[in-house]
Parts: structure tokens; sequence; C-alpha cells
């Protein structure tokens, strides 16, 4: 793992923190310890103390000799009762009684229990001194006053060394550290596991599906189905993949239908000119097929001036000429280009101009494109002999321009696929000057100047198509 890695930082993070809650909480605990512990020896030597207490005052009051092995048991059992040595002292400190041997050379001596200390005593209080006889640290020691009546008349002294009570208090300190262990170590395998099935496995699939994407695989999806980020990124991602998908088919798609439409023209120019050059066409007949060629020449760079205008739009690289343009003027001038075709179908054109001179801001040379286009396609599209309208109308600060023709409706799937490059809808009537790119023309050029067109079916039968200008 990778010093840099998510799961390293989480599982250090984690350790860190749960390391230092457990440090906390086991100190806490193992101080309470210690003085519950404490509290625990002290009242246990108490309640031990008052039966010493009873054999003490006996041995004092009564006949000292018959007593004193009556006191003598009395502190034998109670010392291995509560495992401590017990010593009995008179109202000064002087010890005359001794539990065990270990402690036999305080006897017969005094214990020099400070002023303040015997203070305290004297008053009817226990109190814990551990520095008896200046024997510091290495023993608990437990002292409490004997009453007879109301006089203050001994002391009983509890020794228990120090060794004992620890070798308890080590034992519940290496429980309570050890389970703050054991929680650290098994918190950072959870966190590890965890991290690894939450974190590290969906970023590594993410990962290798970039990875295949980058190098074009694009039929990436990622199968990730938690409802966290997690989740939400591999949905991210599996729409990014669905989208290059889609370019990724337009592209060769469009590759495809370029090659196509070069080919045709190209196959028959070939096929003409070697007709012509061995002899197969007949000299008479070679004007005829030369205008062939002538035409198929022409749909050529008819078809390459549409790809570079395309790809020139779709670049970011068309710069519009904004300027003042009379639309009306502009729809009449386009329409007197196709009369001779108007005349020739017999066509019934239907002008309707709002205004006579309507003004807008365009680019001159591009609107054309767009006017020309679609009365090409209302004518190309429309009945023979049928109507077509034109119409202008200004709503707000737009002008609203309408061309109608006769014809079949189009079917839903076919208002949204003519604006892609290179779809003809009518398949039947593909003919040499259909190419499948002027409506997509037409629609970049007007998205370039900010403005949009639509096309809608008529009740009975025609289609409608609208785009809308700027007006000045
Ligand atoms: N006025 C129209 N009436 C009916 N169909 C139309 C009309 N204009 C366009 N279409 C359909 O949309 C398709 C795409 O049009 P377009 O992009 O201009 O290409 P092209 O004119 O070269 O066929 C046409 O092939 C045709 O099927
Ligand atoms: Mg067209």
């Amino acid at each position: 793992m990778k010093k840099t890695s998510l799961v390293y930082k989480l599982i250090i993070t984690f350790t860190l923190i749960l390391a230092a809650t457990s440090i906390l909480v086991a100190g806490t605990l193992s101080i309470w310890f210690k003085s519950y512990y404490f509290n625990q020896k002290k009242e246990e030597f108490n309640s031990q103390s008052t039966i010493i207490e009873n054999a003490a005052i006996t041995y004092l009051t009564l006949d000292s000799s018959s007593n004193l092995s009556t006191l003598k048991n009395v502190m034998d059992f109670v010392s291995k009762s509560v495992n401590a040595d017990i010593l009995i002292a008179d109202q000064i400190g002087y010890t005359y009684a001794v539990s065990s041997v270990s402690h036999e050379d305080y006897k017969f001596s005094n214990l020099n229990i400070p002023e303040k200390e015997m203070n305290i005593l004297k008053q009817g209080k226990s109190i814990v001194y551990n520095n008896i006889k200046g024997n510091d640290g290495n023993e608990y020691v437990y002292m409490t006053p004997i009453f007879k009546g109301a006089s203050f008349s001994g002391i009983i002294v509890m020794i228990a060394p120090l060794s004992s009570i620890n070798s308890s208090l080590i034992k519940a300190n290496e429980v309570i550290w050890l389970t703050a262990f054991v929680a650290i170590i098994i918190g950072a395998i959870i966190v590890y596991f965890y991290a690894k099935k939450r974190l590290i496995e969906p970023i590594d699939k993410i990962k290798t599906a970039a990875r295949r994407i980058a190098r074009g695989e694009v039929n990436e999806e990622i199968s990730v189905t938690s409802n966290d980020e997690i989740g939400e990124l591999a949905d991210s991602f599996n729409v990014m993949a669905e989208s290059l998908k889609t370019v990724d088919e337009n592209r060769k798609a469009f590759i495809s239908n370029v090659s196509h439409e070069l080919r045709s023209p190209i196959t028959s120019i070939k096929g003409f000119i070697s007709g012509i050059l061995d002899g197969v066409i007949p000299r008479d007949k070679e004007g005829y097929y030369l205008k062939i060629v002538y035409d198929e020449t022409e749909r050529l760079s008819r078809l390459i001036n549409d790809l570079l205008d395309i790809s020139t739009m779709e670049t970011g690289k068309l710069k519009l000429n904004l300027q003042e343009i009379d639309i009306s003027n502009m729809i009449r001038q386009c329409l007197a280009k196709f009369e001779g075709i108007i005349k020739e179908n017999g066509f019934n054109v239907d002008v309707t101009l709002e205004m006579a001179h309507q003004y807008v801001y365009a680019d001159n040379d591009r609107l054309i494109q767009v006017i020309t286009n679609l009365i090409d396609n209302a004518l190309k599209y429309g009945y023979e002999n049928g109507n077509i309208k034109i119409n202008t109308k200004s709503k707000g600060d737009k002008v609203y321009i309408s061309i109608y023709n006769d014809g079949p409706t189009l079917t839903k799937e076919q208002t949204v696929k003519i604006w892609d490059r290179f779809y003809k809808a009518d398949i039947s009537r593909t003919n040499k000057v259909s190419t499948g790119l002027g409506l997509p023309i037409v629609r970049l050029i007007l998205s370039e100047h900010g403005e949009d067109i639509w096309v809608e079916n008529c009740k009975d039968q025609g289609v409608v198509f609208t785009f809308t200008l700027k007006k000045v």
C-alpha cells in the first residue's frame, strides 16, 4: 500500500483517533480502578479493624496475660483474611503486639508517628500513612485508633506490602491496555477491509475503465451500485462513457457516409470518361455524357463545400459578419433564383410578407444560404403543382419566417433525424441533389446567430419550417 493511497491515509487517521480515545479511556479506567481498589482495601481494613479493636480493648482492660493470646489469635486470623501484617501500639505509638515475624523488629519499639498524623488518630479518624518508620513507598499502612470509652488508648496498624497490591493493579492494567490495543488493531482491520470494499475496489474499477476508454475501447460500463458519492461518480462516469460511445459511433458513421457520398459521383465520372476515352461512347453522345460528368463534379464540389461549412462551424471558426438586412427583400431575391424550377413543376407560390421592408441582424451570405436551402427543400420534397407558402411575422424582438410546402407529413422520428448529417428521410426520392447536409448546415448557421429553427407537420398534409431572426 502506497503512503499516498487513500486507504493508507484513512487507516492511519482512524487508527490515530481510535488510539487516542482508547488511551484516554484506558488511562481513566486504570486511574479509577487504582483509587477504587485502594478504597476497597481501606474499607476491608476498616471493617476488620473493629474485630481487633474489641480484642485489644479486652486485653487492655482485663487481665492482660491471659488475653494476649486471644488478641494474638484474632490478629492472626484477621491478618490472614486481609493479607496484611497487624501491629498493635499504645497511645504514644509504642508497639506491643505483632501478627507476623516479618515485622518482629517493630515489636517493643516506637513507631514514631508524627504529631500531625497522631492528632488525626486522636480525633478518632483512620488514616493511610505510608511513611511509617521512614519505610517510604514499599508498604501500604493503614492506621485506626482504639478508643476505650472516650479515651484514646492505642492504634491498630495494618501493613500490606505494596507489591501484593500492585500486582493486582498491574493485572487489571494489563487487561485494560490489552483490550485497548486489541480494539485498535481490530478497528484498523475493519477500516482496511471496509475502505477496500467501499472505496478502493470501486475506484479501481473506474480507473481501469477510464484507461480502457483512453485506449479507444468505448464500450466500457462500470457496475458500481452503491448509493453514495462513489456510486454517483460511477453513474457520471457511465454517462460520460455512453456519450463517448455516441460520439465515436457518429464519427464512424460520418466517415462512412462521406466516403459513400464521394464514391458514387467519382465512380460515375470515371465510368463516363473512360467510356469516352475507349470510344465505347459514340462521338455524338459525348456532349450528353460530359454534361452528366459536369453535373457530378458540381455535386462533388457542393458536397465538399457543405462539409467544409460544417467543419468550419463545428470548430467554431465561423466568423459572422452581422449587419442590417432587409429580410423581405432577401426572400424575394432568393425565390427569383428558383423561378425556372417553380414554373417547370407548376408550383403555386404564395408569399405573405408582414412588411415590405423588414430589417434584421444577420450575416448576409449565411442568411442567403439558409433561405436558399429551405426553399430548395420545399421545392424538392413538395408535391408537383403543390402549394408553397412563405410568410414573415414579427413577435417581440423576433421575426418568424415560415416556409410551407404541400407533401407527406414527417414521422416523429424523422422530425428529429432530419437535423442529423447525411440523414435523408425520403429514401425513394434520393436523387442526385440530395446530400442530407442542408438542414444540419441551416441549423448550425442559425445557432451561430443565437436563433432557432424547427419543423411542424400541418393538419392533413404538408410541413412547415420556421426560424427566427433578431429584429433591428
Ligand atoms: N420541406 C421538406 N419537406 C419534407 N421533407 C423534408 C423537407 N426538407 C427536408 N426534408 C427531409 O429532410 C431530409 C434532410 O434534408 P437536407 O438536410 O436539406 O438534405 P437534402 O436536401 O440534401 O436531402 C431530406 O432528405 C428530406 O427527407
Ligand atoms: Mg436540402
